[in-house]
């Protein structure tokens, strides 16, 4: 279904995001049809170029990092026609003028701010002080959503002089992903989750977001943040509010995020023993952390679990225990409901704990299996064994399941669309860190030393203890 007409400036039209991200993802709508011919995505950033000029950078950006369906597509250069540039630096008048002069009544307006936080607020002033940006106008913000609460607090407090809260859409383009999505289809679609989902049948949840880079070209900006910020503030926060949260009355902006603020804010602080932070040390082939970061004393961490809890009725004393690494054994990302050991078992002899696991990949192998006992076939007697009850989205769903968008080109359309349903509230972010500030603040107190783990594995020995004094085990990163 084609959106409204719009005209969507993207500040930062040069940089790294636009490139790989942001422009494969709308030529991708683009061939869907999902995109008006009369639309138009102006790039806007420093660098003087023309139009012709930004176009051929486009044109490389979708033929390395759009993949091989969109290198060198027929229709390419259809979409680049859609394209147009203006150089603006937010610091000086020029430029803005001509970007306001391109502005047209009765289109949906959007700006996509995909520059240094430092710079939004002085970007939004411009907007206002040329009338580029109107009271219909939409703003996108990439994370970082500032680097604490009061950073975070001045950021929206920046946005709001210009913008209401109608208007700004917050990014974590964890929530585009297609699985994050499937995850409240499962849980409100169906019946038969929602009366097993809290403490009575509930042992506990898993959260895993394993990556096998490192930090590579992003040294700079991640020794400031570390996995803490760049990774748990906001991704990993945000999958254990659509796990945790009560059924919202409707799948609409309003009552979604106000069910995600509520777990948020139930978030128990975490005591220091309840986290375990790492970081990457070298083998033979792979450079270590502070290699990669050009900081031979950092402190900063790759890797962090943490064992968190929510303080209210439904999920009192369950542990949600999170984890996410760079340099890890695989690339997976799960999320894992494991549900309680039987209360009796009938079947003389079956000394081995069974459990039912609902998991749900996220990627790589996108899909959800519950694990479920069933007998061993033959003639053994009653002999039970765990087996998937498998639905592998690719196998369930075929084509349908490749030609689903990727989290970036969903948001962009949603943002059209203006559905703030998959972004987040100011409240939300603020929330967020405040119970995150805390954490970071205790372990920069005690000159918290991460512990090294090797590049390839499943992090440090620490994070297997954090469940195993529980009598508990990690799901595998396969
Ligand atoms: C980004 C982080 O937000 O998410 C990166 O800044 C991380 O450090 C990336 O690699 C992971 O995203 P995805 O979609 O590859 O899981």
């Amino acid at each position: 279904i084609p959106v409204d007409v719009f005209d969507l400036v993207i500040f930062g039209g040069t940089g790294d995001l636009a490139r790989r991200k942001i422009l494969p993802g709308l030529f991708r709508r683009f061939l869907a049809g999902q995109m008006p011919p009369d639309s138009r995505i102006i790039g806007a950033a420093r660098a003087d170029l023309d139009a012709d000029a930004w176009r051929d950078m486009v044109r490389e950006g979708i033929d390395s990092f759009g993949g091989p369906e969109l290198r060198g597509h027929d229709s390419l250069p259809a979409f680049l026609r859609q394209l147009d540039y203006v150089s603006v630096d937010a610091t000086v008048e020029e430029g803005w003028p001509k970007l306001a002069a391109l502005m047209r009544p009765d289109v949906v307006r959007a700006f996509y701010f995909s520059v240094a936080p430092g710079l939004f607020g002085a970007l939004a002033e411009r907007l206002h002080q040329h009338a580029i940006a109107d009271q219909g106008s939409r703003i996108v913000v990439e994370k970082p959503f500032g680097r604490d609460l009061d950073s975070a607090r001045a950021l929206n407090r920046t946005l709001a002089e210009h913008f209401r809260e109608d208007q700004i859409y917050r990014i974590d383009h964890y929530l585009g992903k297609e699985t994050v999505q499937n995850l409240m289809a499962v849980r409100f679609g169906n019946i038969l989750f929602e009366p097993l989902w809290n403490n009575h049948y509930v042992d506990h949840i898993q959260i895993t977001v394993a990556e096998t880079v490192g930090v590579e070209g992003r040294g700079g900006y991640y020794d400031k943040s570390g996995a803490m910020r760049d990774m748990v503030q906001n991704h990993l926060m945000q999958l254990l509010c659509l796990i945790a949260m009560e059924p919202p009355a409707q799948f609409e902006a309003g009552a979604v995020r106000d069910e995600k603020l509520k777990v948020i804010r139930a978030l128990k602080p975490v005591p220091a023993h309840h986290i375990v932070r790492g970081q990457y040390d070298a083998n033979h082939e792979a450079p270590s952390y502070r290699d990669e970061a050009g900081n031979p004393r950092s402190f900063t961490e790759s890797f962090i679990a943490i064992r968190a809890e929510i303080a209210n009725w439904r999920w009192s004393g369950v542990p949600f225990y999170l984890r996410t690494g760079k340099k890890l054994r695989a690339r997976h990302s799960e999320i894992a409901v494991v549900f309680k050991d039987l209360p009796h078992s009938i079947f003389e002899g079956d000394e081995r704990r069974h459990r039912n696991i609902l998991s749900i990949r996220l990627q790589p192998n996108e899909g959800i299996d519950l694990t479920v006992t069933i007998k061993e076939p033959g003639p053994g007697g009653m002999r039970l064994i765990d087996r998937p009850l498998d639905m592998t989205f690719a196998k369930a769903l075929g084509e349908e399941a490749a030609e689903a968008p990727d989290a970036y080109e969903r948001l962009i359309m949603d943002v059209i669309r203006g559905n703030q349903t998959l972004f987040m509230r100011g409240d939300e972010v603020e929330a967020a860190w405040a119970w995150t500030d805390p954490i970071i603040e205790g372990w920069e107190k005690r000159n918290d030393v991460p512990k090294l783990y090797d590049s390839g594995s499943s992090g440090p020995d620490d994070a297997l203890m954090l469940l195993h004094r529980e009598g508990r085990r990690w799901r595998d990163i396969r």
